[in-house]
């Protein structure tokens, strides 16, 4: 049995609490939280004042939900003291906070992942594997929408780190390229010091355009992904977990003005069935195997620190917008014109 431990248990951390209860050859023996168990997630196991406690207590791993600013600190120390942690997204509030933890995690040899659940949401396995197997073809474009209401307990981070980062590392994963480019516009609407919606567009490493609309500000609750390419369109909703296919027509249409307004024909449209496992699961099963030695695909701290770079080029290319915009540029903004922010590399 591996002895596991938690540190946070609010609106995240209590959903890693109820999974941790019921894990498969693991043993869930302590929780963190300076607010104490605030959603009676923890059934008996006990709640430490911090994590040196929890430490204390021998564990071989711990799952990190508390805010974004405090990831690198109790992630530091569970690195320093040989314990191997399962990161909320994003990995750190900085890429330099992001860069110290991966050193340190990689440094000691230990297991270090980061909480892109995205990439366990079956309707985006199923579209991975079926454009890893060509079935679209070239791809264009991958577009993704992720829009809702203001949550007024993230108070740390804006909405780039903490909603777009899930698009940014979808994005790149579903794909198998990274960013190469990008430009992006901000704006901050609700009076807090963070932006509440962005718009990005770039390119990825092979050519293929990008496009991210995210915000805060929005009654309509959305979660939109995209992947046009020579053979159709994939569209996946990770709210429901649906994929659905629209075919590229194979017949040529009589219509002549119907054809020139659309440049492809529409052929059929066919919404895939397939399992449908919680994702949180998923990660937590693959998270312990890795621990116990075992090949698994887990998101990495590594590529979670590519994430937290891209989200920095992102708020880098929009303020430099507002500085272009202002008439106080830098330079940069011109860049941005002539195409987009280059996204420093590792
Ligand atoms: N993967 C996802 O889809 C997803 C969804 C929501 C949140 N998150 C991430 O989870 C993290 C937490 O977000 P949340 O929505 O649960 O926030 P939250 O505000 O609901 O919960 C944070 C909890 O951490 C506790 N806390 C504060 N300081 C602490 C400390 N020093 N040690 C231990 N606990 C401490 C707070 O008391 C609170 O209970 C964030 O990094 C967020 O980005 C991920």
């Amino acid at each position: 049995m591996l002895r596991a431990g938690l540190i946070g248990l609010g609106a995240m951390g209590r959903n890693h609490a109820r999974i941790l209860r019921r894990l498969d050859g693991v043993e869930f023996v302590g929780a963190v939280d300076p607010a104490g168990d605030p959603h009676d997630a923890l059934h008996g196991v006990p709640v430490l004042p911090d994590v040196a406690s929890l430490i204390a207590l021998g564990v071989d791993y711990a799952v990190i939900a508390c805010p974004t600013a405090l990831h690198e600190e109790a992630g530091l120390q569970l690195a320093a003291n040989g314990v191997c942690a399962l990161i909320e997204k994003p990995l750190a509030h900085s890429a330099e906070a992001a860069r110290r933890l991966v050193d340190a995690f990689e440094a000691r040899g230990l297991v270090a992942g980061v909480g892109h659940i995205e990439r366990f949401n079956p309707a985006l396995q199923q579209l991975r594997s079926r454009l890893e197997t060509g079935e679209l073809g070239e791809v264009f474009q991958v577009v993704t929408r992720r829009q809702g209401p203001f949550p007024h307990r993230i108070a740390d981070v804006g909405v780039v780190k903490d909603l777009a980062t899930h698009d940014i590392d979808l994005t790149s994963w579903i794909t198998g390229h990274e960013y190469a480019t990008l430009s992006a516009r901000t704006v901050s609407k609700s009076g807090r010091e963070h932006e509440d919606m962005v718009a990005v567009v770039g390119s990825l490493t092979d050519g293929t355009m990008v496009s991210h609309l995210v915000n805060w500000l929005s009654p309509l609750k959305e979660r939109f992904t995209a992947v046009t390419g020579e053979r159709g369109c994939f569209v996946a909703d990770t709210l429901t977990a649906d994929l659905t296919f629209h075919a590229n027509g194979a017949f040529a249409t009589e219509w002549e003005a119907l054809r020139a307004f659309r440049g492809v024909a529409e052929g059929d449209m066919i919404r895939y069935a397939f399992p449908k496992r919680e994702p949180l699961v998923v990660e937590h099963e693959r998270f312990r195997d890795a621990v116990e030695g075992k090949h698994s695909e887990i998101v990495t701290a590594r590529e979670g620190l590519r994430t937290v770079e891209v989200s920095a080029a992102v708020l880098e290319s929009a303020r430099a917008a507002r500085g272009t915009a202002r008439g106080t540029g830098d330079g940069l903004g011109d860049g941005l014109a002539e195409g987009g922010l280059a996204v420093p590399t590792t």
